[in-house]
């Protein structure tokens, strides 16, 4: 039913109307803690005269404020909690220490509706990351916590402008009303919550301003619940300078297409090299239905520079640890379950079900034969603190899952067998349906760190566990 919304080819669907600033640079300095107050809050989402959407948001925004931290610098955040639910704040990719990585049982007691909770990190990287909330998180972050956090360099690539585009999508009804229809067993078995309202920003984007021979560095990050994007930039192409918020030999992207499935980043450099007073579009190819996120309008005026820019910066390498490949402790990290999986069933609170029963108690996933239960602090595997690790992920299942670890990025070795390109760290690597990967990591942060699907559907019905470093 939901997905029969008649608003959704109206609402997927960008048109020549007024400007919105997609760049929203805001600093944040200091030692005094900044305040994110979760309220709701109604916001035009959708704008064009259809009704303001309410949301929840950190200081009532969507996205929240853009936290902007330097490396090596502490940040304090309070956070306090007007909604009627408990709710933690994880700092997604950042390598920061355990007890405040927010995950609710395991580094932190959930902060109750009406209290706060101050978190306290320095972050030991530069890069694009995010917040968002880890409690209930099909809906919290389907109803708008999340927000970008960026570490500067301390010498970053000069561009003539640094933008941030939070890509998310939203499950509205014809009023714009966000569908309370958050964990449908539907959703779950298969590839996530997947809305009919793509936004950037918090809103519907229009026309995306830009002058010829301008350099932009354009941070992409992924807050979708379960959307994958694949992004293609007409008449221009892009570079990826950093994944995950670490940097990467710059290069295109095969095919030209930007991939991001939940929860990534990805920074490019690009090149507005086109034609003065034209339009080019950025097409999501995703799920064989391309549709226009948004349009590139170059302006009608004089190029911002008679020449475009030449080569590529160098971006200094955050220097996380190499894994030692030699002395490497290999493990299986099995994803198992789902419509169309061929799970026979698995072990649930010690004992093993099968999958009909499974799917009856509303699970319908497992890593390595084991349905993970938020509740359950049991870690898959127990890591030696400095060891080199080399994981082989495998999924299983009919579905692309976003893999992602908390505490540490991991180098991403091989896909399938084959080296990877570039061989990026990440801290979420996306697993196609029966895909398999390689990755390797020193586990040099000390903790019981969560390791899931980001999918948070597939996370709430058994697609988590826990790798504990001591
Ligand atoms: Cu961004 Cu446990 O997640
Ligand atoms: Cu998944």
């Amino acid at each position: 039913m939901k997905l029969e919304n008649p608003a959704r080819r109206r609402f997927l669907k960008t048109s020549v109307a007024a400007p919105i600033l997609l760049c929203n640079p805001r600093v944040s300095s200091g030692t005094e803690a900044r305040n994110l107050t979760i309220r709701k809050r109604e916001v035009p989402l959708v704008g064009r005269g259809y009704p303001a959407t309410e949301i929840w948001g950190y200081n009532g925004e969507v996205p929240g404020p853009l936290i902007r931290a330097r490396r090596g610098e502490l940040v304090r955040l309070r956070v306090t909690n007007q909604i009627d639910q408990q709710t933690t704040v994880h700092w997604h990719g950042l390598r920061i220490q355990n007890s405040m990585d927010g995950v609710p049982g395991l580094t932190q007691p959930p902060i109750d509706p009406g209290d706060s909770f101050e978190y306290q990190f320095t972050p030991p990287d530069a890069g694009t990351f995010w917040y968002h909330s880890h409690v209930n998180s099909s809906e919290q972050i389907g109803r708008g916590l999340y927000g970008a956090l960026i570490v500067d360099e301390a010498d970053p690539p000069p561009v003539d402008r640094d933008v941030v585009w939070i890509l998310d999508d939203w499950l509205l009804d014809r009023e714009a009303r966000i569908i309370n229809g958050f964990d449908h067993p539907r959703d779950a078995s298969h590839g996530g919550q997947i809305g009919n309202t793509v936004t950037i920003n918090g809103r519907i984007p229009r026309d995306f301003f830009i002058r010829r021979n301008e350099r932009l560095r354009l941070r992409l990050v992924n807050a979708a619940n379960g959307r994958i994007f694949r992004l293609k930039f007409e008449g221009h192409s892009p570079v990826v300078i950093a994944m995950d918020g670490q940097p990467v030999r710059a290069h295109e992207p095969q095919g030209g297409i930007v991939v991001l499935g939940p929860a990534m980043r990805t920074d490019l450099i690009l090149d507005c090299t086109a034609e003065s007073d034209q339009r080019y579009l950025v097409i999501d190819e995703a799920y064989g239905k391309p549709y226009e996120l948004v349009t590139l309008a170059y302006g009608a005026g004089d190029p911002l520079r008679t020449e475009p820019v030449e080569g590529l910066p160098e971006m200094v390498v955050n220097g996380l640890r190499e894994p030692d490949l030699d002395d490497a402790v290999h493990l299986d990290v099995t994803f198992g379950g789902g419509v169309h999986g061929g799970l026979a069933g698995a072990s649930y609170q010690g004992q093993w079900i099968d999958v009909r029963g499974l799917f009856r108690l509303g699970k319908m996933w497992a890593i390595n034969g084991i349905v993970g239960a938020s509740e359950s602090r049991v870690p898959l595997y127990t890591l030696k603190l400095h060891k080199t690790y080399l994981l082989h992920l495998s999924n299983e299942t009919a579905w692309p899952h976003p893999v992602h670890m908390h505490g540490h990025h991991f180098r991403m070795l091989n896909r399938n067998g084959e080296p990877e390109p570039y061989q990026p760290w990440l801290d979420t690597v996306l697993l196609g349906p029966r895909e398999k990967a390689d990755v390797a990591l020193v586990a040099d942060n000390p903790g019981s760190w969560m390791f899931h699907c980001h999918i948070p559907e597939h996370m709430a019905t058994g697609m988590t566990t826990i790798l504990l470093v001591t």
